[in-house]
């Protein structure tokens, strides 16, 4: 049987992993600045995961959500502390697409309103509401657009205004620092009106942390370093470090009914134990520190080299913007210097979303190599 061929790959089979590297059956080591979509967070095979996940294993893999599982109320206790946050609960889920879903469901029950704000650029996932509200086209069958959904142009707030004033909007959706889209990130003013706005008029807003959180700006969740406080975050890739996971967070003025979200598989005890060890290892290690530190790092050695126009993003969370097209130059630093880097829908730009636990030798491999591609260019 044929695999479904929705995926253009890269002719290399990684079969083992280990902190920043991965290896193949041949033994060829890649240095991965791209975390598998910004999902390894503590590194590869990280000792603590490793032990945490075959613990558990051994005693409980799996039992559903109608039963008492102290390792979920461990993991949200940890989570709130580590992210600094209050007066949220927690919700589970397996992936970003399903945390948004689940977030714009919940605004809709909340407000008894069904139409969604999102931004231009923006990328909430692949599922019904979460890719109606995602700016690609070619993503969306008719069954998508059948969501009552308005695009707005990031720092837009008279066009904000106007839509929220019509009284159906139940959710604003955003990045507040785009991932897929090409690293954008728009002024504090803007994202503290959109706050207000949402106030205002009722308006449920939502901060998709699914890529840009756990620590990988530097913060815990990006929306942090602007003051505000949204109705709903949701979380996934860096959650489980590998392993499915996502949730939604949700202020406490928004109430729970019971059936009103659910899920199989969502905060099962493999599940928790992933997302508990990953929550240690950011603690222990001070990954935020690293990644904080790093950047600083990183912009200096950015600001020598002529060739990058614009540098985007924050902490471990990077774009570096050409003036050309990088497909080129990402098979290059892949094929030439086994690097793996990623792309965005800015063709121009080299994604860079590492673990979190990468070092400054790291980042000079990487630089070196490429700087003797860029003298091509
Ligand atoms: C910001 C953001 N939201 C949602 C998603 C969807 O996540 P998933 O692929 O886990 O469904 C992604 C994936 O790239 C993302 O970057």
């Amino acid at each position: 049987m044929n695999l479904f061929d929705v995926y253009p790959l890269y002719n290399i089979t990684p079969v083992s992993g280990k902190g920043p590297y991965v290896y193949t059956e041949a033994g060829e080591k890649y240095l991965d600045l791209y975390g598998g979509h910004a999902v390894i967070s503590i590194g590869h095979a990280h000792p603590h995961y490793l032990k945490m996940l075959g613990e558990q294993l051994h005693k409980l893999g799996f039992y559903s959500n109608s039963i008492q599982n102290p390792l979920q109320q461990e993991l949200a206790d940890k989570l709130e502390g580590i992210a600094k946050i209050k007066d949220y609960s927690l919700f589970f889920c397996n992936s970003g697409a399903e945390a948004n879903e689940n977030a714009l469901k919940l605004a809709s029950f909340h407000t008894g309103k069904s139409g969604v704000v999102y931004f231009e650029n923006a990328f909430h996932g692949r599922t019904s509401a979460a890719v109606a509200v995602t700016d690609n086209e070619s993503i969306k069958a008719a069954l998508n657009n059948l969501h009552e959904v308005t695009k707005i142009a990031f720092e837009d707030v008279n066009a904000l205004e106007e839509t929220l004033k019509q009284s159906k909007t139940a959710a604003v959706i955003m990045e507040v620092i785009q991932g897929v889209g090409g690293l954008d990130e728009a002024s504090t003013e803007f994202y503290v009106k959109v706050e207000t706005l949402c106030k205002k008029y009722n308006v449920v807003l939502i901060a998709d942390e699914v890529q840009s959180g756990y620590g990988r700006t530097g913060d815990f969740f990006a929306y942090q370093k602007h003051g505000i406080r949204p109705d709903i975050i949701s979380m996934a890739k860096g959650m489980g470090n590998g392993f499915p996971i996502g949730g939604i967070l949700i202020d406490q003025n928004i109430p729970a009914k019971h059936g009103m979200l659910g899920t199989t598989f969502g905060g099962n005890h493999l599940a928790c134990a992933a997302g508990i060890a990953v929550l240690d290892v950011i603690k222990k290690e001070e990954l935020m520190k690293n990644a904080a530190s790093l950047f600083n790092y990183i912009q200096k050695e950015v600001a020598t080299i002529p060739q990058i126009k614009r540098f985007k993003g924050r902490g471990l969370m990077l774009g570096l913007e050409f003036e050309f097209e990088v497909a080129e130059l990402r098979k290059a630093l892949l094929f030439d210097h086994r690097i793996f880097t990623g792309a965005s829908s800015n063709k121009k730009l080299l994604r860079i979303l590492p673990p979190l636990n990468i070092q400054q030798e790291h980042f000079e491999m990487f630089f070196k190599a490429l700087r003797s591609k860029l003298k091509n260019y």
